[in-house]
């Protein structure tokens, strides 16, 4: 460092990686002085340097037991690397393990007034238990959590993904993508809801912003803040979730008794959004996401949705459109057309088994995995994504 200050290990512009990341500012502000200086690993403990079998069978570095010992310091663990982006319950920072040298992500969890009535942020404590509970290779890892000096410190540790499948499509220019990569991506988000389903958890913030995407191509689910279990009989909740443009159709007539069919109408519109590589129903308000919706999958009738008439703004929400279904014109089958992916007869009927209006006859999770458009059929294997990652 040129100047007098301390230079603290959430300030490295040293240690930057892949090149391209910038240093900013720290966590809290504030200057943090530690013993062993920046980028530099702790030092192995020289205790049992006397006793040279036992320096050899012992780790250098004892494994932390935050049971016995509390939650380890995110100062004397890990050096910021970047600031990677905000939410609304946390800011996510991209660090180094101090003593591994791996890169992580780390979600600051945010203690806003707001989020914040009863102590710790209710959203915060959901998504850390119920990632604590789950474990699949396409839900996001944590791996521990760290805390700061303040009781409102408080970091998730997680494993290190290079964006999210929103920046992905983006940064992946005009050309749709390969359908053997398209069918890769869906089988990962679909295995991992299923996952959930599976214990009995509902996500109820499936969108591409909540889809990380991994340099290897690999797929994780993250952003639990919404998640809850569920149970059946199936009981009444909010129905204050899921993002507008991938919210169902039964929570905007106000159904509060829902289920996994939730979450399986949201990952139909982000099978929409990779095939056009833009949001699937980018509605301005509920009742224009409700025209949407009916625009593309047509009206409920006696026959498609037999429950329509008893939910609770089946009569207050009316809609304009008459005309007949848009979903085969906008993903006209066996046809190139520019801009977007091909879709085979396969990939249509998946495509509006996952967008039917009736939640009771939306295809599961489980049964969309054993679809036929993901088995091979017309030399189209699933291929590992390559992502743009320049
Ligand atoms: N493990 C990770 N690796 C890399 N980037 C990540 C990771 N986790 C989250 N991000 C990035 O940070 C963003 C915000 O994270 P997350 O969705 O968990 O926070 P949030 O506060 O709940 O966000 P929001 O309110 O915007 O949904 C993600 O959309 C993604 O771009
Ligand atoms: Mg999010």
């Amino acid at each position: 460092m040129s100047s007098g200050r301390k230079r603290d290990r959430w300030d490295s512009s040293s240690d930057e990686e892949e090149g391209g990341a910038t240093a900013v500012g720290g966590l809290s502000g504030e200057t943090k002085k530690t013993s062993t200086g920046p980028g530099r690993p702790p030092q192995p403990s020289t205790e049992n340097a006397a006793v040279p079998h036992l320096q050899s069978a012992l780790p250098a570095v004892r494994k932390h037991n935050p049971l016995l010992q509390g939650c380890r310091s995110v100062y004397s663990s890990y050096e910021r690397v970047a600031r990677l982006d905000e939410g609304t319950y946390g800011i996510v920072w991209k660090a180094k393990d101090t003593s591994s040298g791996e890169i992580v992500a780390l979600k600051q969890i945010k203690f806003d007034e707001t989020l914040t009535k009863e102590g710790f942020p209710i959203a915060a404590l959901r998504e850390i238990s119920v990632l604590l509970d789950l474990s699949h290779e396409c839900i996001v890892t944590v791996r521990e959590m760290v805390v700061g000096d303040n009781a409102n410190q408080v970091f998730m540790v997680m494993e290190f993904m290079q964006m999210d499948l929103k920046d992905a499509i983006e940064r992946s220019g005009h050309s749709p993508f390969p359908q053997s990569e398209l069918k890769n991506m869906m089988y990962q988000i679909l295995s991992a809801i299923t996952h959930c389903h599976a214990k009995w958890y509902l996500h109820r913030d499936m969108k591409t912003s909540n889809i990380l995407v991994h340099k290897s191509g690999k797929i994780a689910l993250c952003d639990f803040g919404l998640a809850r279990k569920y149970q059946t009989p199936l009981k009444a909740m909010t129905q204050m979730v899921i993002t507008l443009w991938y919210r169902p159709p039964e929570l905007l007539y106000g159904e509060s008794v829902y289920g996994p069919a939730v979450d399986i109408w949201s990952v139909g519109c982000i099978f929409g959004e990779l095939l056009k590589k833009k949001a699937l129903m980018d509605g301005q308000g509920e009742l224009d996401q409700i025209n949407k919706i009916i625009a593309l999958v047509g009206a409920p009738t006696e026959t498609n949705w037999p429950d329509f008439q008893s939910l609770p703004n089946a009569k207050m929400f009316r809609w304009r459109s008459k005309g007949p279904p848009t979903l085969p014109a906008t993903f006209p089958v066996n046809t190139f057309t520019g801009g977007q992916t091909y879709l085979d007869p396969n990939g249509f009927d998946l495509l509006s088994k996952l967008l039917t209006l009736d939640p009771k006859q939306r295809i599961s999770g489980e049964d969309a995995l054993k679809h036929p458009y993901f088995r091979s059929t017309e030399g189209v294997e699933r291929q590992v994504p390559r992502f743009i990652f320049d």
